[in-house]
């Protein structure tokens, strides 16, 4: 099967500005590009753009670009046969579906661990159906969830036993693939389920792929309440929201969404004609959740625990929502319900005015204060602007931010001035911090890539100190290092770079013909000191981001964090 054939068929029979509109309806014409918001990184004023005579988008803010096959591959994270299969269909070009046989293995992995999600999934709902799940579809009534809303989730049952799962897949698929998919498990030797006597609530892509589960108890006995997949080459915690694939259609149609807390808020929420929800999964609001939501929904409304720790946790995702350009909104719960059990007891009507209610989250911050504040003294004030801050610093549009300056110093008699050079000296200074930094990551990657064309045998360097294409952020970088690295036996190492990479051809040519450098372009000491600081670029980038969150990482990011910090420390250049 000759994939670049199909390629190339979809990419005449699609326009990539329809295709692309379709997840992003922000997207709009400037010129004779389109832009929207970057769906790949966080950012306020548009940079991704779309070329319809070109047929190709780039990011100008984290320089990812590519054709449609890539943008759909990355915001839905398929892989490129899945991608294939999936715009195959939309452009109505019939395709062997054994397209799989051909793929790559990795690739292969991954859909195959999808499938064993699937074939458990529907394991799960024929056990639900059966004697043995009586007892869970008892508890699911009970709670009040209606049949329709069970199927439309997809909810089954896990039945109570050792391995009936287990030996069940293996039928079908290789055990080590199942334990990749981390249904069973290993323990001293023996392959056991990893659900067992669970209500199974399948967790899903934004394209409806199951990537994992969650396994509700049925008892109070049985501990932890919710098991959940651990993570999997399909399955990212931090990245996933429950419910996306049943809401985003509706988010996208209204332009909103609503964050609750958990998979049964989500699914009474739905069953409610709340169908715009969706619930992290146990984890707190991440910027890759803001991030996903934020070119389909103008307005977020958080949905969360009035105790402290809902309430801090909701001001947590307010100012990240804010940060990705997304107007935030609070509504908090009265007494101890669930959005759930609200539904339940107070009804559609009762839902509709909370929602309604919804705080702005600087209001909602005043609110707090004033709860809390009796005597606003100036070490009080400080403080106070110092909660505020946090909030309006992330606001980058001038007219909200004016607004909330204004109700801010009306309410807690701060002066405006007082609050603008409050802001204005706690922002520039981190600002321009970023911004040199972000430039020197630059200048070196691009000094970088004009050595390797130079000498393209220095490649050498590059595999020794194994640096990746991931830690560069110069997209002509990349692409130089790609290049080079898959043609390095390729004697013509100029026309192969003009070839592949067209859009640099002129920047190739003028580093050609540049005779700048010489010296530094001879020395191969030189060169691998600039492998070595990039190198020392990207892994300072990734300790910051994971420190960033530093509260909530996985095991694994933990690990990885301490790992960097141990390398950072003891590197030398
Ligand atoms: P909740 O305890 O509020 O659960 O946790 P819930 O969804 O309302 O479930 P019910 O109504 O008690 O049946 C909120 C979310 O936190 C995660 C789950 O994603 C859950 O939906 N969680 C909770 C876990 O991952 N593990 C746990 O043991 C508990
Ligand atoms: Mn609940």
């Amino acid at each position: 099967m000759d994939y670049h054939k199909i390629a190339n068929e979809i990419k005449d029979k699609l326009d990539i500005v329809d295709v692309i509109r379709e997840y992003l309806p922000g997207l709009r014409q400037r010129g004779r590009n389109y832009v929207a918001l970057c769906p790949f990184h966080s950012e306020k004023t548009p940079s991704f753009t779309v070329s319809r005579e070109k047929q190709i988008f780039y990011c100008f803010g984290c320089n990812t670009g590519g054709d449609l096959i890539k943008f759909v591959s990355k915001y839905e994270n398929l892989t490129y046969v899945e991608t294939l299969k999936k715009l195959a269909v939309k452009a109505n070009i019939s395709i062997d579906m054994d397209l799989l046989n051909d793929s790559s293995e990795e690739e292969k992995e991954k859909i195959l661990i999808k499938q064993i999600n699937l074939d458990a999934m529907f394991m799960f709902q024929k056990y639900l159906k059966s004697s043995e799940g009586k007892k869970a579809m008892k508890i699911l009534m009970d709670r009040g969830f209606k049949s329709e809303t069970i199927a439309h989730f997809g909810i089954g049952y896990a039945p109570d036993s050792y391995d009936l799962v287990f030996k069940e897949l293996s039928k079908k698929y290789p055990e080590n693939l199942i334990l990749k998919s981390q249904l069973a498990i290993s323990s001293s030797g023996n392959i056991m389920d990893a659900f067992r006597n669970r209500i199974m609530i399948p967790i899903k892509s934004i394209s409806g792929s199951v990537i994992a589960f969650g396994g509700r108890s049925i008892s109070s006995d049985q501990q932890p309440k919710y098991i959940n997949s651990s993570e999997t080459p399909v399955f990212m915690k931090r990245k996933t929201l429950f419910g996306i694939y049943e809401a985003i259609s509706n988010i996208r149609k209204t332009k909103k969404a609503i964050i609750v807390e958990g998979y049964m808020d989500v699914m009474m929420m739905h069953q409610y004609l709340f169908n715009i929800s969706v619930s992290p999964l146990g984890t707190s609001f991440t910027y890759d959740h803001a991030n996903s939501l934020k070119n389909c929904a103008e307005e977020i409304i958080i949905m969360f625990d009035s105790d402290s720790a809902g309430i801090n946790a909701a001001l947590k995702a307010a100012d990240i929502i804010i940060d990705v350009g997304v107007y935030p909104r609070i509504a908090l719960l009265d007494e101890k319900n669930d959005p759930d059990e609200f539904l339940l007891k107070k009804g559609t009507d009762e839902m509709i005015k909370l929602i309604n209610t919804a705080k702005d989250p600087i209001e909602f911050k005043i609110d707090i204060v004033r709860k809390k504040n009796h005597k606003l003294t100036p070490e009080k004030k400080m403080k106070i602007l110092e909660f505020m801050a946090t909030t309006l610093s992330k606001q980058k549009n001038e007219i909200i931010k004016d607004e909330w300056i204004k109700k801010i110093s009306a309410e807690l008699s701060i002066s405006e001035s007082a609050i603008k050079n409050y802001l204005d000296k706690n922002t520039k200074e981190t600002r321009q911090q970023i911004k040199i930094s972000e430039n020197e990551d630059m200048v070196i990657e691009e000094n970088f890539a004009e050595i390797l064309i130079k000498r393209p045998e220095f490649m050498s360097i590059v595999e020794m100190e194994e640096l990746s294409e991931e830690d560069l952020r110069s997209d002509f970088a990349r692409k130089i290092y790609e290049t080079i690295k898959n043609n390095f036996q390729n004697s013509k190492i100029i026309d192969v770079l003009i070839e592949k990479i067209p859009q640099y051809k002129n920047k190739i040519m003028k580093i050609m013909i540049e005779e700048k450098n010489e010296e530094e372009i001879k020395n191969a000491t030189n060169f691998h000191k600039v492998v070595l600081m990039i190198k020392k670029n990207s892994m300072e980038r990734e300790w910051n981001s994971l420190k960033s969150r530093v509260n909530e990482l996985t095991p694994e990011e933990l690990k990885r964090f301490n790992e960097l910090s141990i390398k950072l420390k003891n590197l030398k250049i």
